[in-house]
Protein backbone atom coordinates (compact mmCIF):
# COMPACT_ATOMS: atom_id res chain seq x y z
CA UNK A 1 0.00 0.00 0.00
CA UNK A 2 1.05 3.23 -0.36
CA UNK A 3 2.62 5.39 2.24
CA UNK A 4 -0.46 7.76 2.08
CA UNK A 5 -3.75 5.60 0.87
CA UNK A 6 -6.23 5.55 2.81
CA UNK A 7 -6.17 2.90 5.54
CA UNK A 8 -8.71 1.75 7.97
CA UNK A 9 -6.34 -0.21 10.32
CA UNK A 10 -4.30 1.05 13.24
CA UNK A 11 -1.96 3.74 13.17
CA UNK A 12 1.51 2.57 12.15
CA UNK A 13 3.35 5.89 13.73
CA UNK A 14 1.74 7.64 16.76
CA UNK A 15 3.08 10.92 17.82
CA UNK A 16 2.62 12.36 21.25
CA UNK A 17 2.73 15.79 23.09
CA UNK A 18 3.49 14.96 26.29
CA UNK A 19 1.71 17.99 27.89
CA UNK A 20 0.36 18.54 31.50
CA UNK A 21 3.04 17.92 33.56
CA UNK A 22 3.49 21.11 35.56
CA UNK A 23 -0.43 21.29 36.24
CA UNK A 24 -0.08 17.53 37.80
CA UNK A 25 2.15 19.05 39.65
CA UNK A 26 0.40 22.27 40.70
CA UNK A 27 -2.66 20.28 41.11
CA UNK A 28 -1.01 18.43 44.28
CA UNK A 29 0.96 21.89 45.72
CA UNK A 30 3.99 20.57 44.17
CA UNK A 31 7.20 22.20 42.38
CA UNK A 32 6.60 21.57 38.31
CA UNK A 33 9.39 19.47 38.58
CA UNK A 34 7.91 16.66 40.45
CA UNK A 35 5.34 16.61 37.39
CA UNK A 36 8.26 16.02 34.97
CA UNK A 37 9.47 13.01 37.06
CA UNK A 38 5.99 11.45 37.11
CA UNK A 39 5.18 11.84 33.57
CA UNK A 40 8.49 10.33 32.86
CA UNK A 41 7.88 7.18 34.85
CA UNK A 42 4.35 7.16 31.87
CA UNK A 43 6.95 6.92 29.04
CA UNK A 44 8.21 2.53 29.21
CA UNK A 45 4.73 1.64 30.09
CA UNK A 46 3.29 2.99 26.75
CA UNK A 47 6.77 2.14 24.73
CA UNK A 48 6.03 -1.39 25.70
CA UNK A 49 2.38 -1.40 25.02
CA UNK A 50 3.13 -0.37 21.41
CA UNK A 51 4.18 -3.94 19.67
CA UNK A 52 0.38 -5.35 21.08
CA UNK A 53 -1.20 -2.56 19.69
CA UNK A 54 0.60 -2.62 16.10
CA UNK A 55 2.44 0.56 16.44
CA UNK A 56 5.94 0.54 14.77
CA UNK A 57 6.83 4.10 15.25
CA UNK A 58 6.64 6.00 18.38
CA UNK A 59 7.53 9.76 18.70
CA UNK A 60 7.99 12.04 21.83
CA UNK A 61 7.73 15.38 22.37
CA UNK A 62 9.61 16.02 25.45
CA UNK A 63 11.35 19.40 25.13
CA UNK A 64 10.65 22.20 22.44
CA UNK A 65 12.80 25.13 21.29
CA UNK A 66 10.67 27.37 23.11
CA UNK A 67 10.96 25.56 26.15
CA UNK A 68 14.07 27.22 26.79
CA UNK A 69 11.71 30.36 27.78
CA UNK A 70 10.74 28.60 31.17
CA UNK A 71 13.02 28.82 34.24
CA UNK A 72 16.36 28.33 35.07
CA UNK A 73 15.49 25.96 37.49
CA UNK A 74 12.92 24.21 35.43
CA UNK A 75 14.97 23.90 32.71
CA UNK A 76 18.19 22.45 34.30
CA UNK A 77 15.86 20.09 36.29
CA UNK A 78 14.75 18.57 32.76
CA UNK A 79 18.20 18.35 31.84
CA UNK A 80 18.97 16.23 33.98
CA UNK A 81 15.87 14.31 34.18
CA UNK A 82 16.80 13.62 30.68
CA UNK A 83 20.23 12.64 31.53
CA UNK A 84 19.45 10.08 34.61
CA UNK A 85 16.52 9.03 32.69
CA UNK A 86 18.53 7.99 29.86
CA UNK A 87 21.21 6.11 32.03
CA UNK A 88 18.32 4.36 34.11
CA UNK A 89 16.29 3.26 30.79
CA UNK A 90 19.13 2.23 28.34
CA UNK A 91 19.47 -1.28 29.30
CA UNK A 92 15.77 -1.82 29.44
CA UNK A 93 15.54 -0.10 26.11
CA UNK A 94 18.09 -2.24 24.23
CA UNK A 95 16.54 -5.66 25.75
CA UNK A 96 12.99 -4.76 24.72
CA UNK A 97 13.97 -4.17 21.49
CA UNK A 98 13.58 -0.42 20.84
CA UNK A 99 15.78 1.84 18.52
CA UNK A 100 15.81 5.21 20.03
CA UNK A 101 16.49 8.27 18.02
CA UNK A 102 16.86 11.54 18.66
CA UNK A 103 15.41 14.70 16.49
CA UNK A 104 16.17 18.23 17.49
CA UNK A 105 19.43 19.68 17.65
CA UNK A 106 21.87 18.87 20.08
CA UNK A 107 24.18 22.53 20.24
CA UNK A 108 22.36 23.73 23.04
CA UNK A 109 22.22 20.71 24.67
CA UNK A 110 24.75 19.93 27.73
CA UNK A 111 27.65 17.76 26.29
CA UNK A 112 26.75 15.11 28.63
CA UNK A 113 23.36 14.77 27.72
CA UNK A 114 24.31 14.97 23.84
CA UNK A 115 26.76 12.23 24.55
CA UNK A 116 24.22 9.86 26.29
CA UNK A 117 21.98 10.67 23.50
CA UNK A 118 23.92 9.41 21.00
CA UNK A 119 25.08 6.40 22.85
CA UNK A 120 21.84 5.10 23.19
CA UNK A 121 21.40 5.77 19.60
CA UNK A 122 24.74 4.02 18.95
CA UNK A 123 23.29 1.34 21.41
CA UNK A 124 19.76 0.34 20.02
CA UNK A 125 20.78 0.64 16.25
CA UNK A 126 20.42 -2.61 15.36
CA UNK A 127 17.03 -3.40 17.11
CA UNK A 128 13.31 -3.07 15.16
CA UNK A 129 10.09 -3.90 17.21
CA UNK A 130 9.29 -0.32 17.91
CA UNK A 131 11.31 3.02 16.88
CA UNK A 132 10.91 5.64 19.62
CA UNK A 133 11.77 8.96 18.29
CA UNK A 134 12.40 11.40 21.09
CA UNK A 135 11.66 15.34 20.31
CA UNK A 136 14.44 17.05 22.33
CA UNK A 137 14.84 20.47 22.10
CA UNK A 138 13.05 20.42 18.70
CA UNK A 139 10.55 22.68 17.21
CA UNK A 140 9.01 22.11 13.69
CA UNK A 141 9.53 25.92 12.01
CA UNK A 142 13.23 25.01 13.31
CA UNK A 143 13.06 21.96 11.50
CA UNK A 144 12.25 23.22 8.14
CA UNK A 145 14.65 25.74 8.45
CA UNK A 146 17.56 24.05 8.93
CA UNK A 147 16.75 21.51 6.15
CA UNK A 148 15.68 24.82 4.28
CA UNK A 149 19.58 25.52 4.67
CA UNK A 150 20.86 22.14 3.99
CA UNK A 151 18.59 21.85 0.60
CA UNK A 152 19.97 25.59 -0.25
CA UNK A 153 23.71 24.35 0.13
CA UNK A 154 22.91 21.37 -2.05
CA UNK A 155 21.93 23.64 -4.67
CA UNK A 156 24.63 26.09 -4.09
CA UNK A 157 27.24 23.18 -4.72
CA UNK A 158 25.47 21.66 -7.66
CA UNK A 159 24.39 18.69 -6.18
CA UNK A 160 20.58 19.57 -6.64
CA UNK A 161 18.91 21.29 -9.26
CA UNK A 162 16.23 23.86 -8.74
CA UNK A 163 13.96 21.72 -11.26
CA UNK A 164 14.13 18.63 -9.06
CA UNK A 165 12.83 20.19 -5.85
CA UNK A 166 9.39 18.97 -5.33
CA UNK A 167 7.50 18.30 -1.87
CA UNK A 168 9.01 14.58 -1.58
CA UNK A 169 12.45 16.29 -2.16
CA UNK A 170 12.20 19.12 1.27
CA UNK A 171 11.35 15.82 3.72
CA UNK A 172 14.92 14.03 2.54
CA UNK A 173 16.72 17.05 4.41
CA UNK A 174 14.19 16.91 7.39
CA UNK A 175 15.44 14.93 11.08
CA UNK A 176 12.70 12.38 10.76
CA UNK A 177 14.06 11.79 6.84
CA UNK A 178 13.83 7.63 7.89
CA UNK A 179 10.48 8.05 9.34
CA UNK A 180 7.30 7.82 7.85
CA UNK A 181 4.59 10.80 8.71
CA UNK A 182 2.69 10.33 11.73
CA UNK A 183 -0.71 8.62 11.50
CA UNK A 184 -2.35 10.11 15.22
CA UNK A 185 -1.06 12.58 16.88
CA UNK A 186 -2.24 12.72 20.84
CA UNK A 187 -1.92 15.65 22.85
CA UNK A 188 -2.89 15.40 26.41
CA UNK A 189 -3.72 18.17 28.97
CA UNK A 190 -6.60 19.89 27.52
CA UNK A 191 -5.03 21.89 24.77
CA UNK A 192 -6.09 21.71 21.17
CA UNK A 193 -2.59 23.08 19.52
CA UNK A 194 0.35 21.64 18.27
CA UNK A 195 2.70 23.88 19.81
CA UNK A 196 5.20 23.69 16.62
CA UNK A 197 5.38 19.61 16.68
CA UNK A 198 5.89 18.06 13.78
CA UNK A 199 4.85 20.59 11.27
CA UNK A 200 5.67 19.47 8.15
CA UNK A 201 4.79 15.67 9.04
CA UNK A 202 1.21 15.89 10.23
CA UNK A 203 -0.09 17.40 7.22
CA UNK A 204 -2.60 14.29 7.63
CA UNK A 205 -2.37 13.03 10.64
CA UNK A 206 -5.22 11.98 12.85
CA UNK A 207 -5.42 14.07 15.88
CA UNK A 208 -6.70 12.93 19.38
CA UNK A 209 -6.51 16.07 22.08
CA UNK A 210 -7.57 14.13 25.15
CA UNK A 211 -8.37 15.85 28.83
CA UNK A 212 -5.83 13.53 30.74
CA UNK A 213 -2.91 15.20 32.23
CA UNK A 214 0.24 13.50 31.20
CA UNK A 215 1.30 11.55 34.32
CA UNK A 216 -2.04 10.57 34.45
CA UNK A 217 -1.21 8.76 30.72
CA UNK A 218 -1.86 4.91 31.08
CA UNK A 219 -1.37 2.03 28.02
CA UNK A 220 -5.30 1.68 28.37
CA UNK A 221 -6.36 5.23 27.71
CA UNK A 222 -3.44 4.89 24.80
CA UNK A 223 -4.85 1.37 23.81
CA UNK A 224 -8.48 3.08 23.49
CA UNK A 225 -7.34 6.06 21.35
CA UNK A 226 -5.63 3.44 18.78
CA UNK A 227 -8.63 1.52 18.98
CA UNK A 228 -10.88 4.83 18.14
CA UNK A 229 -8.18 5.41 15.28
CA UNK A 230 -9.50 2.51 13.18
CA UNK A 231 -12.97 3.93 12.74
CA UNK A 232 -12.00 7.38 11.35
CA UNK A 233 -11.97 7.75 7.80
CA UNK A 234 -8.97 9.19 6.14
CA UNK A 235 -9.81 10.12 2.79
CA UNK A 236 -6.38 12.27 2.34
CA UNK A 237 -8.50 15.15 -0.05
CA UNK A 238 -10.21 12.52 -2.22
CA UNK A 239 -13.85 11.51 -2.53
CA UNK A 240 -14.64 8.01 -1.35
CA UNK A 241 -16.89 6.45 -4.15
C1 LIG B 1 4.85 19.07 29.31
O1 LIG B 1 4.28 19.51 30.49
C2 LIG B 1 6.33 18.78 29.43
C3 LIG B 1 7.21 19.79 28.84
C4 LIG B 1 6.84 20.79 28.08
C5 LIG B 1 8.64 19.66 29.12
P1 LIG B 1 4.25 21.04 30.86
O2 LIG B 1 5.47 21.37 31.66
O3 LIG B 1 4.05 21.90 29.67
O4 LIG B 1 2.96 21.11 31.80
P2 LIG B 1 1.85 22.23 31.82
O5 LIG B 1 1.35 22.38 30.42
O6 LIG B 1 2.50 23.47 32.31
O7 LIG B 1 0.83 21.71 32.76
C1 LIG C 1 4.62 21.40 24.04
O1 LIG C 1 4.07 21.74 25.27
C2 LIG C 1 6.02 20.89 24.21
C3 LIG C 1 6.16 19.61 24.88
C4 LIG C 1 5.20 18.83 25.28
C5 LIG C 1 7.52 19.16 25.07
P1 LIG C 1 4.13 23.23 25.86
O2 LIG C 1 3.48 23.19 27.18
O3 LIG C 1 5.52 23.74 25.80
O4 LIG C 1 3.27 24.06 24.79
P2 LIG C 1 2.41 25.38 24.99
O5 LIG C 1 3.30 26.39 25.68
O6 LIG C 1 1.24 25.02 25.82
O7 LIG C 1 2.02 25.78 23.61
MG1 LIG D 1 2.41 22.59 28.71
Amino acid sequence: MAKDAPSHSGPHHVAIIMDGNGRWAQARGRPRLFGHHAGAKRVREIVESCPALGVKYLTIFAFSTENWKRTQTEVSGLMSLFKRYLMKEARALKEAGVRVRFIGTRDRLQPALAQLMSELETLTQDNDLVHLTVAINYGGRDEVARATKRLAQDVADGRLSVDAIDQETLPKYLDTHVLPDPDLVIRTSGEARISNFLLWQSAYSEYEFIETLWPDFTKQIFANIVANFATRDRRFGAVKT
